[in-house]
């Protein structure tokens, strides 16, 4: 296959980016979208700063308009993210009573989840909730201040019950290196999940990576993950440089695990991306492929 999506897909596999609303109607953008990817996260439109901006007023129509885009182009969606110390607007930050905490929390959810029901593959239900550093822990948060450790559990409780059919993921960053102490946290978390009966479907690693590219044991690490029984998916792809050897050895790190099912790009073109000056996409400003581009196409056995 010729892009990246088809070739994806000819491993039951996807090939997704980040989209934001306000340039869908730029042509070299949507052309791009259209053309080579098969599943969109929106890169800010479903953040609670956008969806809840003051308790009990929703807002989604920033993100109705990159929903309707994905069903008119046959792409599905991976929905960012219901649970998230940051873009967490003041009036949430500010509670400090774990009963009207608890459910903001468990309302935010529900009410984002069923107004995307049917729309949405997997859902972001919490996003960096462990530390970076050596500790394992999780970070310090509102959630996480009030609530206490059980927040995560309970997000993902509420998430199951407001839609049975998505699927329910953690998505965090630099929990590539297999040995790092915040990897061992995230995992010792889903394994206490799985064996607990806690709903959790997949996780997300981020994968923003420096020039280098991937750890050694990045693949390790994502079968480590799918060992306990969830998929495994890259979420937010970008590396400095974006050498093709970096973004070839990424892409091959997830064909190489059956339940590595999918990889997003965090933005498109390098002028989409929040790595100002870093160069990290697959398409340069202009919108042409860069050389990343055909060893992530080869990659994945396309071509
Ligand atoms: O929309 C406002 C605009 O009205 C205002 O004029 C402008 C002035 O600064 O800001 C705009 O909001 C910005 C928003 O992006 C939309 O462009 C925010 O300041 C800016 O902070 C925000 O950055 C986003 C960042 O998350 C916030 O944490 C990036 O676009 C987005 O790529 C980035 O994505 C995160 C993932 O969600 C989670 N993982 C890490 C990843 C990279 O930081």
């Amino acid at each position: 296959s010729s892009t990246l999506g088809a070739a994806a897909a000819d491993s039951g596999r996807y090939f997704g980016t980040a989209v934001a609303a306000g340039k869908l109607g730029n042509s070299t953008y949507s052309t791009i979208l259209d053309r080579e990817f098969n599943m969109i996260t929106p890169e800010n439109e479903m953040k609670w700063d956008t969806t809840e901006p003051s308790r009990g007023n929703f807002n989604f129509g920033p993100a109705d308009q990159i929903v309707s885009h994905a069903g008119a182009h046959g792409q599905r969606m991976r929905g960012h993210t219901l649970v998230w110390h940051s873009q967490l607007p003041g009036w949430v930050s500010s509670i400090g009573d774990a009963g009207t905490l608890r459910s903001v929390m468990n309302n935010h959810i529900t009410t984002e989840m069923n107004h995307f029901k049917g729309r949405i593959y997997a859902w972001d239900v919490v996003n960096e909730a462990f530390a970076d550093g050596g500790s394992g822990q999780h970070r310090s948060s509102v959630f996480q201040n009030v609530l206490g450790n059980g927040f995560i559990e309970e997000a993902f409780r509420t998430a199951r019950s407001a839609d049975s059919s998505a699927k329910l993921c953690y998505n965090d960053y630099n929990i590539e290196n297999w040995t790092d102490a915040k990897t061992q946290g995230v995992y010792n978390m889903v394994r206490d999940f799985k064996a607990r009966g806690v709903p959790i479907d997949c996780v997300g690693l981020q994968s923003h990576f420096g020039s280098g590219g991937p750890p050694a044991s990045f693949q390790t690490t994502l079968s480590n993950f799918a060992a306990l029984g969830v998929d495994v998916q890259i979420t937010e792809l970008d590396i400095a440089q974006a050498s093709a050897t970096a973004y070839g050895n990424t892409v091959r790190a997830c064909m190489s695990v059956a339940r590595c099912t999918g990889i997003t790009v965090w933005g498109i073109r390098d002028s989409d991306s929040w790595r100002t000056g870093e160069n990290p996409l697959l398409f340069d400003n202009n919108g042409n492929k860069k050389p990343a581009y055909d060893a992530s196409l080869s990659a994945l056995g396309g071509g």
